[in-house]
C-alpha cells in the first residue's frame, strides 16, 4: 500500500498569516462571532479552483482569540447542502455546546445555532464539524481556537500565528478535490492527500526572518490521517506547549510528531546569518510493514545577512502537579476485523454504537489503558477533559497509541459548568472514528 505521490510546490514565497474572526462585542471580556459554513471556491493549485466546505469562506476559518475567563458567543449558521454541527475540540465546556455526542442535534441546511461557554483554559485549541467528519473536515471545515492567559509569562518572540497543517487529494490537472473513497490505503489508513497545506495554502511558505530571533508557532494538525512528524533542518525549534497546555518547561525537540487532532506549541529560529531552516515532515511509518510517507517541506524561514540576535527563553512556564491516584482502571482496547473487503475499526471488540457507555463520576480521576492490539497507531482523543499520560506532567486531549503498544492515561473528570452528561472519545483518524472506533463516557454527578 504505496503512499501517494506529493504534489511539489515551486516557489517559497507568502506569509503564515490567517484570517481573525471579528469580535463584534464591545464587552471586552465578551468575545462575539459570526461562523458561516459554505462552499466557497480556494485555489490550491495556481490557476485552478477547488470547491471546498469553508467557515466565512477562508480554509482554514477564521482563528478565534479570546482571553482566560472571557464569555464566547459564536452564532453559527449552517449553509451547506448537508447537516453539521461544530465541536471545539480540546476545550473543557457544557455538554450541550459540545457539538457530538447525544446532546448535540446536527443542524440542518439553512438552520443556526448559537454557541456559548466560558474559556476555561489558555491554549491553542481548535474547532470542525462533528457530523460525516471524515468527509466535511477533509474538505476544509476547520479553524483554530487560541485562549490567552493574561497572568502567563511573555515570551521574547517576533510573531505568534497559527500553524494549520492538512493535506488534501486533488487533480492536478483540473485541481478538483478527489476522495479516494475506495483505495485500499485510504480505506485501511485513513484519507491521506497529495498536496501538503500550511494555513490553507500549498506548503511553500517562505519567511524573511533575522537569525536568532524566536516565532512562535502554534502547529495544529487538521489532517484526516496524516502524521506529520516535524523536524527543523538549520534552526532550533523549542516546545512550550501540547494541546494548548504550557509544559512545565521549554523542551527543545529535534523532532516532534503531530498527529491527527494535536497542537503543540514550539518556538523557532534560524541559528546563524543568511542561512534557511525548513520546518520538514520527514519519514513516518505509522503501521507495522507500511511504506513511510515521503518528506515534505513545509515552511521555510530565511534568514537576512544580519548577525543574530541572542535572546533567551524562560527556564520555567507553567507548573503541573501531577493528578491525584487513580480511584477506577479500565482497559481500552483499540482493534480492527475486516468486513468483507472493508476494515471496521473496534473499541473493546465492538464498533460504535455498539460499544458500551462507560459511566464515571464527575470529580474523579479515573486510569485508562489504551491497550491498542492493531498493527498501525492510532490518536486517541477525548472530549470535554484532560488527560495526563502516566508518569509525565502534561496535560492533553489527544495522544498517539503506537501500533501494538499501551498507554495509560489519567483522565481527570474535573467539575466545571455542565460537565455532567455524555462525552465521545474515539481515534482522531477521522475515517477510523467514523467507521466504528468512537464511543461514549457518561459522566454523572
Ligand atoms: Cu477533534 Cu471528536 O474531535
Ligand atoms: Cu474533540
Ligand atoms: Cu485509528
Amino acid at each position: 500500500m504505496p503512499a501517494a505521490a506529493m504534489l511539489t510546490p515551486e516557489a517559497w514565497s507568502g506569509s503564515l498569516a490567517t484570517v481573525t474572526a471579528t469580535d463584534t462585542n464591545v464587552d471586552p471580556n465578551v468575545v462575539e462571532v459570526t461562523l458561516r459554513a459554505t462552499p466557497a471556491e480556494i485555489e490550491y493549485l495556481p490557476g485552478k479552483r477547488t470547491t471546498a466546505w469553508t467557515y466565512g469562506g477562508t480554509v482554514p476559518g477564521p482563528t478565534i482569540r479570546a482571553k482566560l475567563g472571557d464569555r464566547i458567543l459564536v452564532h453559527f449558521r449552517n449553509d451547506l447542502p448537508e447537516p453539521t454541527t461544530i465541536h471545539w475540540h480540546g476545550l473543557r465546556l457544557p455538554n450541550a455546546m459540545d457539538g457530538a455526542g447525544p446532546a448535540a442535534t446536527p443542524i440542518p441546511p439553512g438552520g443556526t445555532f448559537d454557541y456559548a461557554f466560558d474559556a476555561l483554559d489558555a491554549g491553542t485549541y481548535w474547532y470542525h464539524p462533528h457530523v460525516a467528519s471524515n468527509e466535511q473536515v477533509d474538505r476544509g471545515l476547520y479553524g483554530a481556537i487560541v485562549i490567552d492567559d493574561p497572568a502567563e509569562p511573555a515570551l521574547p518572540v517576533v510573531a505568534d500565528e497559527m500553524v494549520v497543517l492538512d493535506d488534501v487529494m486533488l487533480d492536478a490537472a483540473t485541481g478538483v478535490q478527489t476522495a479516494m473513497k475506495d483505495d485500499e490505503r485510504a480505506l485501511m489508513m485513513g484519507l491521506e492527500g497529495n498536496l501538503a497545506l500550511v494555513n490553507g495554502r500549498r506548503s511553500n511558505v517562505g519567511v524573511a526572518v533575522r537569525a536568532g530571533e524566536w516565532r512562535r508557532l502554534r502547529l495544529l494538525s487538521s489532517a484526516n490521517a496524516r502524521y506529520f512528524k516535524l523536524s527543523l533542518a538549520g534552526g532550533t525549534m523549542i516546545q512550550l506547549a501540547t494541546d494548548g497546555t504550557l509544559l512545565e518547561a521549554p523542551a527543545p525537540v529535534s523532532e516532534l510528531l503531530l498527529v491527527p487532532g494535536e497542537r503543540a506549541d514550539v518556538v523557532v529560529r534560524v541559528d546563524s546569518a543568511s542561512n534557511t531552516a525548513t520546518l520538514r515532515a520527514v519519514p513516518y511509518a505509522r503501521a507495522v510493514g507500511s511504506e513511510p510517507t515521503t518528506a515534505i517541506d513545509l515552511v521555510r524561514l530565511v534568514a537576512s545577512a544580519e548577525p543574530p540576535v541572542d535572546v533567551k527563553m524562560p527556564a520555567a512556564l507553567r507548573p503541573h502537579s501531577p493528578l491525584s491516584p487513580s480511584s477506577k482502571t479500565r482497559t481500552i482496547r483499540l482493534g480492527e476485523r475486516t468486513d468483507g473487503a472493508r476494515p471496521v475499526f473496534l473499541i473493546n471488540d465492538a464498533a460504535f454504537p455498539a460499544v458500551p457507555t462507560i459511566d464515571a463520576k464527575l470529580g474523579s480521576v479515573e486510569e485508562w489503558a489504551i491497550q491498542n492490539e492493531s498493527d498501525m497507531d492510532h490518536p486517541f482523543h477525548l472530549h470535554g477533559f484532560f488527560f495526563q499520560p502516566v508518569d509525565t506532567r502534561v496535560r492533553k486531549d489527544t495522544v498517539n497509541v503506537p501500533a501494538k503498544t499501551t498507554v495509560r492515561l489519567l483522565v481527570d473528570f474535573h467539575a466545571h459548568a455542565g460537565a455532567a452528561g455524555s462525552w465521545m472519545y474515539h481515534c482522531h483518524i477521522l475515517e477510523h472514528a467514523e467507521g466504528g472506533m468512537l464511543a461514549e463516557v457518561m459522566v454523572n454527578e
